[in-house]
């Protein structure tokens, strides 16, 4: 813990790659975590996919977009929250996350690139209209599945799909990793191409419960819950700042 705070201190600025276990102590099951990732239950290559957004509407409208609306109130935990503030004290240049919950930027986050999307907004699939995603929440409600546009095309959320390209946020999440040293934090780094951004880091502190496939690539590995071992790295942050002040 003392190792990584003096190298988050005097590397600074850190770009921050996010997975869903930075959610989990906001109440939101991460995917593959044994018997609570929510992919024991679904599979999500089927029910998020864009083959299921066309094909079988009913199974993505139906049970996978509900699966991931499920958490749209769900508030931001320590983690972000010392995230954001990190931001404003000039630790973190960006957070790259993977999550779609907007959690980082209800805890204050500016900069946030958001590889897989998100769920605020969602569009026309044939005039690229935009519509907020309450308008498909009623309509599904309406059981109008698919939602339709007014021009008759298809609306689908913001959010990358199994199947979908990467949107731009992931050419600049490359430039930053290739820039910045990089802190992972709360993602098993197994899926491709986000897990790809840590080999570009010249420096890599991952936090994660469990071992990931990149940490022997890593200058230091802290496995605990990211809400508390952020919570003591800050803690450990702001004493060694108060002496070198
Ligand atoms: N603190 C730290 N780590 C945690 C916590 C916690 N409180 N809770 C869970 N974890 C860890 C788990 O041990 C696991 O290794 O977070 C990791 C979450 O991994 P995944 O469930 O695979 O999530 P992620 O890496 O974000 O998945 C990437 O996969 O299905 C797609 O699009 C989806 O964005 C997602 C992508």
């Amino acid at each position: 813990m003392k190792k990584a705070s003096e190298l988050i201190a005097s590397q600074k600025p850190w770009v921050v790659l996010t997975g869903a276990g930075i959610s989990t102590e906001s109440g939101i099951p991460d995917f593959r975590s044994k018997n609570t990732g929510l992919w024991e239950q679904y599979d999500p290559m089927w029910v998020l996919s864009t083959d299921a957004l066309v094909k079988r509407p009913e199974v993505f409208y139906g049970t996978g977009l509900r699966i991931l609306m499920r958490f749209e109130n769900a508030r931001p935990n320590p983690a972000h929250e010392v995230l954001a503030e990190w931001e404003k004290r000039g630790l973190v240049e960006a957070v790259i996350t993977q999550n779609i919950d907007s959690l980082h930027q209800k805890a204050g986050s500016q900069k946030v690139l958001e590889i897989h999307g998100h769920l605020r907004s969602a569009h026309c699939m044939h005039c690229g209209n935009k519509y907020p995603m309450q308008e498909i929440q009623s309509k599904v409600q309406k059981r109008e599945i698919p939602p339709r546009c007014s021009c008759g095309g298809q609306i689908r959320p913001d959010v990358v799909l199994f199947g979908d390209l990467l949107p731009p946020d992931f050419e600049k999440a490359q430039v930053l990793a290739h820039r910045f040293p990089m802190i992972v934090i709360g993602s098993s780094l197994t899926v491709s191409p986000a897990n790809l951004l840590p080999r570009y880091a010249r420096k890599l502190i991952i936090i994660n419960l469990e071992s990931t496939p990149y940490d022997y690539r890593a200058d230091i590995v802290l496995h605990g819950k990211a809400g508390e071992t952020l919570t003591a790295l800050d803690a450990e942050i702001k004493k060694l700042t108060s002496l070198t002040q």
